[in-house]
């Protein structure tokens, strides 16, 4: 795997005069930008070229997203921007401005319990060296939230944007779908208590009112 290449910090800051192949940009060239990483708003001031990558990597500490190609060619470096998988080494900072970015470092609850995905992946040892795996994570999260009952050559087609050089994919795939019968399940259930809560709601004036009515109705006159 290629080094990476070392780029000017934001604002051109971290850049010295050694650093001979990129120049420094210009000061005048920087703004700001927002974005909800995580689900907490973050703000940075990048200069034009910053990659999405290295905001989230080198500013905002975040070094769960990883760094392969560097061309869009290996998906280590997915995350999800306003909720769909986008490769962070191909988009400039400035055009996450006011958007949502979640990494892998949000997938676990706010609790600290690993996200079904990352339950499934330890039980199945679908990783080894780990460094395509929060790429593949975010890619799976966000393709089993719209596809819950995927078979198991779908899931391969959903993971063929993802290079993995070193488990052949079999216990990634088997991680899916256990992981998708699990969030399944947490539906399933959610939808239950749901439809619990309103069985067992009290009746509500409305609908008193539209009985009474009924009955008058058809206790009337004929
Ligand atoms: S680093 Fe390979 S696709 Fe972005
Ligand atoms: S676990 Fe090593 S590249 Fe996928």
């Amino acid at each position: 795997m290629k080094p990476r290449s070392k780029r000017p910090a934001i604002g051109g800051a971290g850049s010295t005069s050694a650093d001979t192949t990129l120049p420094a940009a210009p000061a005048r060239a920087a703004r700001d930008i927002a974005v909800v990483v995580n689900g907490v708003e973050r703000r940075a001031h990048v200069i034009p070229r910053m990659l999405l990558a290295d905001l989230l990597r080198d500013e905002f500490a975040l070094a769960g997203t990883h760094l392969g190609c560097e061309h869009g060619a290996c998906g280590a470096c997915t995350v999800l921007v306003d909720g769909e998988p986008t490769r962070s080494c191909l988009v400039f900072a400035v055009q996450v401005d006011g958007s949502r970015v979640d990494t892998v470092e949000g997938l676990a609850g706010e609790d600290g319990r690993l996200h079904p995905l990352q339950e499934a992946f330890r039980t199945r040892h679908a990783l080894q060296c780990g460094f395509c795996t929060p790429g593949i994570l975010m890619t799976l999260a966000s393709y089993l939230a719209h596809a819950p009952a995927p078979s198991e050559r779908e899931v391969r087609e959903a993971l063929s944007g993802n290079l993995c050089r070193c488990t052949g994919y079999q216990n990634i795939v088997a991680a899916a779908l256990d992981a998708a019968a699990v969030l399944r399940s947490e539906r399933a259930s959610t939808a239950a208590d749901a439809a619990a809560t309103t069985a067992n709601a009290p009746e509500t004036p409305t609908k008193a009112m539209r009985g009474g009515a009924t009955a008058s109705a058809s206790s009337g006159p004929a």
